[in-house]
């Protein structure tokens, strides 16, 4: 169902402003009501998000929440596709009696068996040198290496078996010397050209029985043409974008809006007439290693240099605003403790991998980064809700980085990792009743979680189009709907 005259904004880009896990799910999902179509425009079965529906919760990883209500799915040429979990998807939905429209870009790279375990190879390697991603091991990374080396295989050549057949006995003998010869590991099935070229050919046939593939930007365009409107639905999020992001602690796509366009075949023109959406989690999170300068606490495994056994010596670092009063200890045990709460609150666990999110408080750096990098035109702040009840509540404003401030992310990890936040510290709000605060709107959210808000939209420059008090999609207070703005 779309609105009757088609005027206004067209295309509407939702992009995650953090690291991934911001809620993006029930923001595209609350505005797909007012779209025909929803684009994935990058990334594969790494994004994963539960959608509710009436009764029903569905988790999905590939397939575009909005296919769930009936809209058309579209995952662009700028996605990897792992066909068995398309597949699988979509065959869970059919048993729960949805048949959603989805069509797959005929240039989108497959992913197969032998990325998923090279995935797994190398970050075993970079483990022993503690230099892990900490990866979602779904073959990502290896994927869009092989596009990048021109030796990939996309969806187009999965329906020409001669094709797939050519390519894959080009590229599986690299891959297979690659994982035996250079990491010493023994190869299986996953390495076996004729048992990939029998199964991915059958997914091929799949794909053409059920005229599934397109040629992506060919066709959103000519549904624009059409008076079709369009939400793009990025995944993970701007910092672990593979060029904005804090490289190598990376996935290997482009979640930032430029994405959008490359991954595709709509033009820039095209995104950038519309708006852009920042989703932002009122405070932060991340699933693997890198830096996180807001932490609180650690998550051994992934916070770098921290095993759990003792608080770690440098996530406090900068955070300790009340030192007199404080030993270091208390204040790890403190972090440690509000750092669980969060995790807790907020059901800080991955939906992929089900790993403890880490947690930290929320980044301007980052966010201004992010506005940027995406030319947000509005923030969607979830997770209010979830720092409810706290005595107060602090955002990093600015870094001091070797006796400078800084507004903004560094482009190197390294000196990322050596910024010291400068902390504002919020009265907290208390428990509200937030489905009266949705009913009555944003003026009956408590003071000082409006204070809190107001602050992050003057301070990143944009202005706040929703606010998310809840899980479900309907726990959104909207201040804007994209669609309906004037452009
Ligand atoms: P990959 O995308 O599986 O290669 O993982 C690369 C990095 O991106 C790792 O730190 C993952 O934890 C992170 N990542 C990938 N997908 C998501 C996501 O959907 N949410 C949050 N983090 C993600």
């Amino acid at each position: 169902m779309h609105r009757g005259a088609k005027t206004g904004v067209m295309v509407v880009t939702v992009v995650g402003s953090q690291l991934g896990d911001e809620g993006k799910g029930g923001i595209v999902d609350r505005w797909s009501d007012a779209a025909d179509i929803v684009v994935r425009y990058q990334g594969g079965d790494n994004a994963g998000h539960t959608v509710v529906h009436g009764d029903e919760e569905y988790t999905l990883s590939l397939v575009p929440s909005g296919a769930v209500r009936g809209k058309v799915g579209v995952l662009g040429n700028g996605c990897v596709v792992n066909p068995e979990t398309l597949f699988s998807e979509l065959d869970a939905l059919a048993e729960r009696g949805l048949d959603p429209e989805i069509r797959v870009a005929r240039r989108a790279h497959v992913v197969f068996p032998y990325h998923r375990e090279l995935d797994g190879i190398e970050e075993r390697a970079k483990a022993d040198r503690e230099f892990e991603v900490g990866t979602t091991g779904k073959g990502i990374g290896p994927t869009y290496e092989d596009k990048a080396g021109r030796r990939g295989i996309r969806v187009g050549d999965l329906l020409d078996p001669d094709v797939l057949r050519d390519r894959l006995e080009y590229v599986v003998p690299q891959k297979r010397a690659l994982a035996e010869s250079v990491f010493d590991v023994e190869t299986g099935d996953a390495f076996d050209i004729d048992r990939l070229y029998e199964e991915y050919r059958r997914y091929g046939e799949r794909l053409r029985e059920a005229e599934m593939t397109v040629d992506a930007g060919e066709f959103l365009a000519a549904e624009r043409d059409a008076g079709k409107r369009i939400l793009f639905e990025g995944a993970q999020g701007t910092m672990i974008d593979i060029d904005h992001g804090n490289y190598p602690y990376v996935t290997s796509s482009n979640p930032t809006a430029g994405g959008a366009p490359v991954g595709s075949g709509l033009g820039p023109g095209v995104v950038g007439n519309g708006e852009i959406v920042g989703v932002v989690k009122a405070y932060l999170t991340r699933v693997g290693t890198g830096p996180l300068p807001t932490e609180l606490g650690g998550v051994a495994g992934q916070t770098p240099g921290y095993d759990g056994s003792e608080a770690d010596p440098g996530t406090d670092a900068g955070t300790d605003t009340d030192a007199g009063a404080d030993t270091d200890a208390d204040t790890d045990a403190d972090e440690e403790e509000l750092a669980t709460r969060i995790r807790e609150a907020g059901g800080e666990y991955g939906t992929v991998t089900g790993r403890p999110r880490r947690v930290g408080w929320l980044d301007l750096p980052m966010l201004r980064h992010a506005a940027r990098a995406s030319s947000l035109t509005g923030l969607a702040i979830n997770h209010v809700d979830t720092l409810a009840g706290l005595d107060s509540v602090k955002v990093c404003e600015r870094y001091d980085l070797a006796g400078e401030s800084v507004g903004t992310i560094p482009a190197t990890t390294e000196r990322w990792a050596a910024c010291e936040p400068r902390y504002e510290e919020f009265d907290g709000w208390p428990d509200a009743d937030w489905d009266a605060a949705i009913g009555a709107g944003y003026g009956a959210l408590p003071a000082e979680a409006r204070a809190y808000l107001e602050y992050v939209s003057d301070e990143v420059g944009v202005p706040i189009y929703a606010v998310g008090v809840g899980p479900d999609r309907a726990q959104t207070i909207v201040l804007e709907d994209p669609f309906d703005r004037d452009r």
